[in-house]
């Protein structure tokens, strides 16, 4: 068995005139004529409660997309059973099968479903095509080629026998003991499916618990993976509220591991359940955690104005903002201050912003109305306090949809709460600094980032890139030298923070794929 090395997927530009632009906005009108019925999938076994709860694209609330079947305890608790039950047989089975599954996802991904995980995310998490494109199929795809090629470098890392010695060492990547948890949030298709799909592609079976706000899209990812093949019960998604699911599986004796990506709050909360619950479990439970944000962008004096401009567009307001790695705060020097205002103030004031479905949007709304009214109340407060002025944007309207326009705050404040808070919607800070304080405003921003996710440094003084390099060590997960801080690709820069924003165990990388399973050292005389 030898699959072809892995290549990232390329994105499709859906540009005016292309046979891919009719065919996604084909797609859309067909699924918002289509009116889904979500059920939970347990043992393979489509549960459906009459609890329904209505789906609404973001951007256009008074539209119904269907309903999603809502659980409860006892659905958790079938989860965990079918997914105890489906163990033995789907760890018998060779890797090679369970790649296979997984490589064929990825190719119904990017074929015969490209255009309808692209609908399902632009309708569901009001994306435009392109933000759609980049992560619901590109990404998604490369996740699942990418994790079985690290299975198999991970597979053949084996200790040295000596030569002539009569021993045959060797070590076994056995799958946890019991099953795994799966959280993702809302907006990334792309995790969804990876914080599932990983540990089961290395023989582990999961009980998954999508995002409320995310499972139009989610339903797609499990008929992808019920099309490539996976046996019933090896990913079993249940739609049940956090603590619902929370107080069942981390009770339960069989719990072994955590994949999650969500809130440093809701994280550091499981967290402490489970270390609450230890003496309960039959093994230590991995946890591997993605959480949130405060990421920066530093300019030196050095930096040319135009790209930090772009950058800055580009990073904070792409997807809204709502990017764990969305650029949130920027520190400019006094001496490019005017010019990067000026672009600002011109390319932030011609952002559009509207209906996904209109592709020449490039913002839709912000996911709900709890995220609408927490980053409204961000600028509400922004407008009235003296140590900021709203630069441009600053307006919001939910009648419709959940719009918040591209917002610029200037501070004067470095430690005003926009500074330091994760706001997760269209918002950006900025401080502007004397030329002669880069170093000391490293040091500040490095104070400053109990989150250490992602960070950007743009300079053309290699000096000033090497010190920021170093002196930044610890304030991002993912760092950026002359280029925004989002936009990460799986099998080009492995993806993850520490402090606060996560165990930074690189989500598309192999470091990812240890975490899900415990070797075994087997030593053999002849
Ligand atoms: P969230 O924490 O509100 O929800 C995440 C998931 O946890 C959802 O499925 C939610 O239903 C579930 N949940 C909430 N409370 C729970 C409980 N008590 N028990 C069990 N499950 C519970 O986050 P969100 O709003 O969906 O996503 C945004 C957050 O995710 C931001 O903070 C962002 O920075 C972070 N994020 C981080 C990364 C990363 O790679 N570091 C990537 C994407 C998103
Ligand atoms: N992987 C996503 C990015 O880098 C979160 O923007």
């Amino acid at each position: 068995f030898n699959p072809p090395p892995a290549v990232n997927e390329p994105s499709l530009s859906y540009a005016p005139g292309t046979t891919e632009r009719d065919a996604l906005k084909a797609e859309l009108a067909r699924m918002k004529a289509e009116q889904v019925d979500i059920p939970m999938t347990i043992g393979g076994k489509k549960i459906t409660t009459g609890d329904r709860v209505a789906i609404h694209p973001p951007h256009e609330i008074k539209h119904t997309l269907g309903h999603y079947h809502k659980g409860g305890s006892a659905h958790v608790q079938q989860a965990i059973d079918a997914a105890l039950a489906a163990k033995p047989a789907w760890e018998a089975l060779p890797w090679q099968e369970r790649a296979a599954i997984f490589l064929k996802a990825a190719d119904l991904i990017s074929g015969p479903y490209r255009y309808k995980i692209n609908a399902a995310t632009m309708l569901g998490q009001s994306k435009t095509p392109h933000q759609s494109e980049i992560e619901s199929v590109a990404e998604l795809a490369d996740f699942f080629r990418f994790n079985v090629q690290f299975m198999i470098e991970m597979y053949e890392d084996q200790p040295l026998t000596e030569p002539g010695s009569g021993i045959w060492n060797r070590v076994e990547y056995r799958p946890l003991e019991g099953f795994v948890f799966a959280i993702t949030p809302f907006n990334f298709t792309a995790i969804a499916g990876n914080l599932p799909g990983a540990p089961a592609l290395l023989g582990n079976t999961v009980v998954w618990k999508p995002a409320e706000t995310q499972v139009y899209a989610a339903a797609v990812i499990m008929e992808i993976l019920e099309e490539a093949g996976l046996p019933d019960g090896v990913i079993n998604m249940i739609l049940v509220d956090g603590p619902v699911a929370g107080d069942i599986i981390f009770e339960h004796q069989d719990f072994a591991g955590l994949h999650f990506t969500g809130s440093t709050k809701v994280f550091q909360h499981l967290w402490q359940t489970i270390g609450k619950n230890l003496p309960k479990y039959r093994t230590y439970p991995r946890i591997v955690g993605e959480t949130g944000g405060k990421d920066f962008l530093i300019a030196h004096p050095s930096a040319p104005a135009a790209q930090v401009a772009t950058a800055l567009v580009r990073g904070a307001y792409e997807y809204q903002g709502q990017k764990c790695s969305a650029a949130s705060r920027a520190y400019l020097p006094e001496s490019l201050w005017p010019a990067i205002k000026t672009l600002l103030v011109e390319q932030v004031g011609s952002i559009k912003m509207g209906n996904v479905e209109d592709f020449s949007n490039f913002m839709g709304a912000v996911i709900d109305e709890r995220a609408f009214d927490k980053i409204s109340g961000y600028i509400a407060e922004a407008k009235k306090s003296t140590d900021a002025e709203v630069l441009i944007g600053g307006g919001y309207d939910k009648s419709e949809g959940y719009f918040i326009e591209p917002t610029v705050i200037v501070t004067t404040n470095p430690n005003y709460r926009t500074m330091e808070e994760e706001i997760f919607g269209p918002v950006l800070t900025i401080f502007v600094y004397q030329d002669d304080a880069f170093e000391a405003t490293l040091d500040l921003i490095d104070r400053t980032s109990p989150y250490a996710l992602t960070g950007a440094v743009f300079s053309c003084d290699r000096g000033a890139v090497d010190f920021a390099t170093h002196k930044l060590r610890h304030s991002a997960g993912n760092f950026y030298i002359n280029d925004k801080p989002t936009g990460a690709v799986v099998g080009q820069q492995p993806f993850g923070g520490a402090r606060g924003s996560g165990t930074n165990d690189k989500a598309g990388s192999i470091i990812n794929l240890y975490r899900w399973v415990s070797a075994r050292s087997i030593k053999e005389n002849f």
